[in-house]
């Protein structure tokens, strides 16, 4: 797969198949992506990778906490989105619930599918591999802009071995869940989980190519005519 291919072939996967990546694959990736530039060299990421056993553990705890209140209701330590939302970025965000939501056939005005598809962020998506990135508190702005960039070459590398992934802020609604059980130090703080696996591209969850802007609407040219 080429590096075109590899852009343009990602997807944010909300259903993976039930199958293991090879824990070398794994490695190597994490290894690799950690070729993203970062200003300064400062390479901002730590990751935090699991898998078998110890996300099983996990995934049982988060459950529990879910199952006693509504994720979408917990604070998170760094604000995700603006609030309120504004102009197109709020239009591109409803299109994209209307999307998902749209796909997998769920009514918009119905609370009950609407959460239980939110949750399965908390499953990975089924995914057998589950990272988590976080950053010291101390660093600012250009350096949150360098985990994008980890994460995009995560993603990117992802593709070559068939593998698909899904980057997910969601988990900063559990950052204390997430931060006691892989007991992270007090001056780091989690951006996010990232799920990894082979996709079922066919799911109703997949099965949508998500819309971007005109290029006239994010870029000026000068010269270029
Ligand atoms: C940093 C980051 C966090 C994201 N968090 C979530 C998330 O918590 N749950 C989710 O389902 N998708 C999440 N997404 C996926 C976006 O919704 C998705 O990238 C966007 O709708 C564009 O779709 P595409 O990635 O399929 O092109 C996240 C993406 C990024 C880059």
């Amino acid at each position: 797969m080429d590096v075109f291919e590899a852009v343009d072939s990602r997807i944010a996967c909300r259903q993976f198949f039930d199958k293991p990546v090879d824990p070398k694959i794994v490695k190597d990736l994490i290894a690799r992506a950690a070729r993203a530039a970062s200003g300064g060299n400062l390479q901002s990421w730590n990751v935090y990778a699991l898998t078998g056993k110890p996300l099983a553990e996990f995934k049982a705890i988060v459950q529990k906490r879910i199952a006693r209140e509504d994720p979408r209701h917990s604070k998170t330590k760094y604000q995700v989105y603006p609030d309120p939302m504004f102009g197109a970025y709020k239009d591109r965000r409803e299109e994209h619930g209307i999307q998902l939501y749209g796909s997998l056939g769920i009514d918009r005005s119905d609370p009950v599918a609407r959460l239980g598809q939110f949750n399965k962020n908390f499953e990975f998506f089924d995914a057998p591999v589950a990272l988590f990135i976080t950053i010291d508190r101390r660093l600012g702005p250009g350096q949150w802009a360098d985990l994008g960039g980890y994460i995009h070459a995560l993603a990117f590398l992802a593709r070559g071995y068939g593998l698909d992934t899904c980057p997910q802020e969601a988990w900063a609604r559990l950052y204390d869940t997430v931060g006691e059980f892989l007991r992270l130090p007090d001056n780091e703080m989690l951006f996010c989980g990232f799920a990894i696996g082979y996709g079922d591209r066919k799911h109703k969850a997949n099965d949508f190519r998500s819309p971007r802007a005109e290029l006239s609407e994010f870029c000026k040219f000068y010269g270029f005519d």
